[in-house]
């Protein structure tokens, strides 16, 4: 069926079954591939985008439940947000598979706490999981880009 999403501001018709997880949705039938695919069941964050500012597991979110919230994409951040200035300058990402799902949990915790203390960063981030271990430089990432020393 066709469904009418509103992501990055603005409105794009898709044809999907309304089961379908809203991650396939975004990555097959829109080719916006920023959005990544890592477990599946909700368990390791990098499919993380926003629905009306939280985030959310988009492999675990059926696109028929979305209906007229907005979704934000890594798209949507347009490599102009702070924490991805700040991503660069710490020199963030290893392998980089996990950094969408973890800048867009960051982003939606800059968004509800401008200065996140450490326990806040800890909590926001739990869900996302970094193979690589790049959890140092993601803290440290967020702190900057709050404007706080890290
Ligand atoms: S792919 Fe969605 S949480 Fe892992
Ligand atoms: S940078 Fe490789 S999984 Fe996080």
């Amino acid at each position: 069926m066709s469904l009418a999403l509103n992501i990055n501001g603005r409105t794009v018709s898709v044809a999907a079954d309304p089961d379908t997880p809203l991650l396939w949705v975004l990555r097959d039938e829109l080719t916006m591939t920023g959005t990544k695919y890592g477990c599946g069941i909700a368990q390791c964050g990098a499919c993380t985008v926003h629905l009306d500012g939280q985030p959310v597991r988009s492999c675990q979110t059926p696109v028929g439940s979305v209906g007229a919230s907005k979704i934000t994409t890594i798209e949507g951040l347009n490599g102009a947000h702070p924490l991805q200035e700040a991503w660069v300058k710490h020199d963030v990402p290893q392998c980089g598979y996990c950094q969408s799902g973890q800048l867009m949990s960051a982003a939606a915790l800059l968004a509800a706490k401008p200065k996140p203390t450490d326990d806040d960063i800890d909590q926001a981030m739990s869900g996302n999981i970094c193979r690589c271990g790049a959890y140092q430089r993601i803290r440290a990432a967020i702190k900057d880009a709050s404007g706080q020393a890290a």
